[in-house]
């Protein structure tokens, strides 16, 4: 890269808040065969040339291992090139310098390293001439109309400022973490207008969106210098109807922009926010609600799935989970991406990951997110229970760092390339390798620590637990929950060895031995829902049968509702489908009273809640502090939709054989769903007529079609099953 060539340059004594803009003027005084610009900063970046955005990268350089590993993009400038030219950077503070991330050295945003930028243009000219322009001293700067930027803050801007730039300060910051652009680019997506403009009780002027969603607003207008637009975000109103931002917490998420003379359009491009409603605390005179619109952001990536029912509040659900995941799929997965936190967690990365591979083709974007778990990894095999990964978390975390093993397997799963589990074959042994160096005994994982099953509504009334911490934790034992994610990922390892032709019987003997330490410990203690799904999804009950009618009885003991977690949620479904107990599963997913996944349908919700009650029966809220109304976690079950209820499975990896084995329920008159495989299509519907059942599938390639436990074999095409219902 031409760029290793070039200088950091930053701007003299500038404070680490300055948003500044770099400029370089170049002329070219031969015709320009091809012209590239390379470029990355420690903050994100917008670059214009001759008054033209460079590429449509949002939010570049992207988030990643910073430390280990920086994004360099390069872009094709041919185009935007005139004889003179001005190129223009402007740096915000973006991920690398906001709170609580280890690469800034200090927790004090006033102590952050200063906004730096390395680039380098590259001129190729038609009579074979070469010419590099890489930053260094020759470069300008000025502070920009930017008069404030960050991830959390959003930003302020000033377009009354007047520029004035002096030379470009050369400064010492490494390069050697620089590398080429790996990830999808975050780009522009989608438009969404206001469905409605009102007056809350409380007088204030609010935007409704109709969808809650991840971007930023954008605006056209007419304006006297000197004015102001000054806007704040907001997922949802309180109960009675007025603007709530308390779930943001520290999050200022607003934009003040003070207008120039005349017509202006704009759009705050170095940030991003999380919301459906924007309150307009200060507008110019005569503005008008309908001057704004909302941009959808997300990483680069192509549909596969499609989901469609005869149940409308089931399609809402459907919606409410794609959305989760275009808003948690920006450059990283976030577990929201409103609040102060918008951080690569692990666990719920993991938990979501195969419901993201049917809706999406993600392969690119977990290739770069994985790499950069891959650099986080510590040397003695802990993998951060963020990524990118950030200060102050506890070592350990089982469920969240056993990412490390699920998703590659999954990718391999869904897409059959051997390469996502064979470049994580060394960071998955190192993993599981770690466990035993903290676990108080032997093959088990016990006295460590995890998030445990996260949000849990399993505790006995009289339960005192110790910290509000534990209480979120939820009943479930510890240990048992690090313990079964210890054998799945030990089994992972040594289901990829072997297909590496390794040599795995070492880490067999030490499955075995897992397995038996497991069912002594905790065979007959498989108390709550999650430690009976645990056991049954990765195959360490001794008579799973037995347990999965316990289960399923458990299940309607307690009135036919969910009282699992983050780790039971997922699974839970799939488990009492794979055991017969499909109308339980049913039941559990149309179930539209708290806790279940239409409940926040009938709240309004179009995307999936943290919690089942975000919003509570009587219109009040959860809490404050742990309140996200865009978190795709329990947006897993469309897995279960795509995988059971459609029942569109690889039959062997990346779908080169497929399995299809549909199940019904009545309470739902049709269901389809549609998933574009790397070998192709993959239809499978089912609908309920007056005689019985009308399947109708469509398949690429060899496939098992199974229905009422029958198995048919067929090739690629499209077929038609009736199924009769049997006489009364
Ligand atoms: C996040 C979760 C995450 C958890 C760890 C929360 O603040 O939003 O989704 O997994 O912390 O328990």
């Amino acid at each position: 890269m031409l760029i290793q060539n070039a200088c950091w340059i930053r701007m003299k004594a500038a404070p680490s808040k300055t948003v500044p803009v770099f400029r370089k003027e170049f002329s070219c005084p031969k015709p320009v065969f091809r012209a590239e610009l390379e470029v990355t900063c420690d903050g994100v970046y917008e670059a214009v040339l001759n008054g033209d955005r460079v590429g449509n990268f949002i939010l570049a350089p992207g988030w990643t291992e910073y430390r280990k590993r920086l994004q360099v993009q390069t872009y094709d400038i041919t185009a935007l090139l005139h004889e003179n030219n001005m190129l223009e950077i402007t740096v915000g503070n973006g991920w690398f310098r906001r709170t609580n991330a280890p690469w800034t050295g200090t927790q004090n945003p006033d102590e952050f390293l200063p906004a730096m930028v390395i680039a380098a243009v590259h001129l190729v000219y038609e009579d074979g001439g070469e010419e590099v322009l890489p930053t260094n001293s020759s470069w300008e700067v000025s502070e920009s109309t930017i008069t404030l930027s960050g991830i959390f803050e959003g930003e302020d801007a000033d377009m009354t400022r007047e520029l004035c730039f002096t030379p470009a300060e050369v400064c010492d910051f490494p390069k050697n973490m620089l590398i080429p652009q790996e990830g999808p680019e975050v780009h522009e997506q989608e438009t969404v207008y206001p469905c409605s403009s009102f007056l809350t009780p409380k007088g204030e002027w609010v935007i409704d969106f109709g969808q809650n969603l991840t971007g930023y607003m954008a605006f056209e207008m007419t304006a006297h210098a000197g004015e102001q637009l000054s806007l704040s975000t907001a997922e949802v109103l309180d109960r009675d109807g007025n603007f709530y931002t308390g779930n943001y917490r520290s999050a200022r998420s607003q934009l003040h922009y003070v207008c120039r003379e005349g017509k202006q359009a704009y759009r705050p491009r170095l940030t991003f926010f999380g919301f459906r409603y924007l309150r307009i605390d200060e507008a110019p005179e005569g503005f008008t609600a309908d001057r704004i619109r909302a941009v959808v952001l997300h990483s680069e990536m192509r549909r596969t799935g499609w989901l469609e029912s005869s149940d409308p509040m089931l399609n809402q659900l459907f919606s409410n989970i794609l959305w989760s995941q275009k808003g948690n799929y920006l450059d990283i997965p976030t577990d929201c991406p409103q609040r102060d936190e918008r951080y690569g967690w692990t666990g719920d990365g993991q938990i979501f990951c195969r419901a993201a591979t049917y809706q999406y083709d993600v392969r690119q974007f977990f290739r770069k997110w994985l790499a950069d778990m891959r650099a986080a990894q510590h040397d003695n095999g802990w993998v951060p229970e963020v990524i990118p990964s950030l200060t102050a978390y506890k070592p350990g975390g089982s469920a969240w760092s056993d990412a490390v093993t699920i998703i590659p397997w999954q990718l391999y799963q869904t897409y059959g390339d051997l390469s996502f589990i064979s470049s994580m074959f060394d960071a998955m042994k190192k993993w599981i390798a770690y466990l035993p160096t903290i676990s108080g005994t032997p093959d088990l994982v016990t006295g460590c620590w995890t998030y445990g099953d996260w949000l849990a509504l399993d505790a006995p009334p009289d339960w005192i637990p110790a910290d509000m911490e534990q209480a979120k934790r939820g009943y479930s034992n510890d240990d048992l929950i690090c313990s079964a994610f210890y054998a799945n990922s030990v089994d992972i390892v040594i289901r990829t060895g072997r297909l590496l032709g390794q040599d795995m019987s070492g880490y067999e003997a030490l499955y075995a031995r897992i397995v038996n330490a497991f069912r002594a410990a905790f065979g007959q203690k498989l108390n709550t829902q999650t430690e009976k799904v645990l056991a049954l999804h990765f195959n360490l009950a001794e008579d799973p049968q037995r347990l999965a009618d316990a289960l399923a009885e458990q299940v309607a003991d307690c009135g036919t509702q969910l009282q699992t977690g983050l780790l039971g949620t997922p699974y839970i479904l799939h488990e009492l489908t794979r055991y017969g107990h499909v109308s339980t599963a049913w039941s559990l997913l149309l179930r539209q009273e708290y806790p279940g996944w239409l409940y926040s349908v009938s709240k309004g919700a179009t995307t999936v809640w943290e919690h089942w009650d975000g919003i509570r029966p009587d219109g009040t809220f959860w809490d404050d502090d742990m309140n996200s109304y865009n978190h795709y976690a329990y947006g897993s079950v469309a897995d279960w939709v795509f995988g059971a209820a459609c029942g569109i499975q690889p039959a062997t990896p990346g779908f080169a054989r497929v399995r299809i084995e549909p199940h019904p329920d009545s309470r739902v008159q049709a269901l389809s769903a549609v998933l574009d495989t790397v070998r192709g299509r993959i239809r499978s519907a089912w609908k309920y007529t007056e005689s019985g059942i009308r399947y109708e599938i469509e398949t690429p390639t060899e496939t098992e079609v199974i229905l009422d436990g029958k198995t048919y074999i067929v090739g690629n095409g499209k077929y038609i099953f009736v199924r009769q219902h049997m006489p009364k």
